[in-house]
């Protein structure tokens, strides 16, 4: 055998042929809530996987978990897929890319139903809560004009004060506001430098309760919070996709998946 033989049998073994069948799996219990089990996403925000090349899939996952392709903004779509490459090895990336690139392309406008286990939420409006919640934070947001009010129930608070994990029961909701906008669109910031509710627009939720987190992926689960969001009136809004709110919420495992953990301690005191 000549020497650049010797070396090839020597390298052979470390170059391993990505495993379809795991990336499979692993695409059928996590990657499906967003892209579909076959690569055809859910909603017109995801992109299809299906017949994407495998190199372009890897290095897209790499680029990801190392922050090369990252999020403009904390609640820009990038952030979600961030959180999600961060649990992915180098044998998971090779497995799914493969996956997804021996898959058929999509049908044009085609989409995905979304999974039973992240369309069923627990979260239920928390009627009455004005009176048995506290405002704990406020925040503007200049993009989108809008003003949110963050209000917790008594767990919540009693839990943050106390640094303890968030226990079942718990409740956070926010009012999402138009902000009342002057001559120019420009929002109008009251006495407080808080932008002046116009409308509400909606309501953003998460709650907690026994075992309401066994149905998603560990890749995915927040512990055993729920998520919703509301109509003004009050009514679960058609078509919200869990895993998107659990994915982006994911990395904040230290924080009980709360951005705003720290503003809830901080008014509970
Ligand atoms: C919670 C929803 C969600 C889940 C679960 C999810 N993704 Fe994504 N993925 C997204 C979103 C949203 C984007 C678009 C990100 C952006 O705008 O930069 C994306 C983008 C990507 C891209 C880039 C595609 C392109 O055209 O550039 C790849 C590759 C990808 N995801 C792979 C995966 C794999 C593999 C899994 C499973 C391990 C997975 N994703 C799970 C939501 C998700
Ligand atoms: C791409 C990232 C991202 C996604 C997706 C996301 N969130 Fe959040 N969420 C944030 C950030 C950042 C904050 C803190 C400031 C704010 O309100 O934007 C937040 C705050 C919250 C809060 C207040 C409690 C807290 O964590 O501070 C609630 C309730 C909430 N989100 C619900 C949802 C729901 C419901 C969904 C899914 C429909 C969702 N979120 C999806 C990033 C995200």
């Amino acid at each position: 055998m000549t020497k650049l033989g010797i070396a090839l049998v020597l390298i052979a073994p470390l170059a391993q042929a990505a495993d379809i069948d795991a990336g499979k799996a692993k695409a059928a219990s996590v990657c499906a809530a967003c892209h579909g089990a076959n690569g055809v996403s859910v909603s017109d925000t995801i992109p299809n996987l299906a017949a994407q090349r495998a190199g372009y899939i890897e290095a897209q996952l790499k680029a990801f978990k190392e922050g090369l392709r990252r999020a403009q903004t904390p609640t820009s779509p990038a952030a979600t897929m961030s959180a999600i490459a961060a649990q992915l090895g180098a044998d998971d990336m090779a497995n799914v890319a493969a996956y997804f690139a021996s898959l058929p392309g999509a049908e044009r406008g085609a989409k995905s139903a979304q999974l039973a286990n992240v369309a069923k939420t627990h979260v239920a409006f928390p009627e009455g809560y004005k009176e048995s919640f506290v405002r704990y934070h406020t925040i503007n947001f200049p993009g989108a004009k809008q003003v949110r009010q963050y209000y917790a129930n008594k767990p919540a608070l009693q839990a943050a004060k106390e640094g303890r994990p968030i226990p079942d029961g718990t409740v956070i909701l926010v009012e999402v506001h138009a902000a009342k906008l002057d001559a120019s669109n420009t929002p109008v910031a009251g006495a407080d430098g808080f932008y002046v509710p116009e409308k509400l627009v909606g309501y953003t939720a998460m709650a907690t309760g026994k075992d309401w987190g066994k149905d998603f992926p560990e890749m995915l689960r927040n512990g055993e919070w729920n998520y919703a969001v509301f109509t003004p009136d009050k009514q679960h809004r058609p078509g919200v996709n869990q895993a998107e709110c659990l994915g982006c919420h994911k990395p904040l495992d230290k924080e009980s998946y709360l951005f705003t953990l720290k503003q809830l301690a901080a008014a509970s005191r």
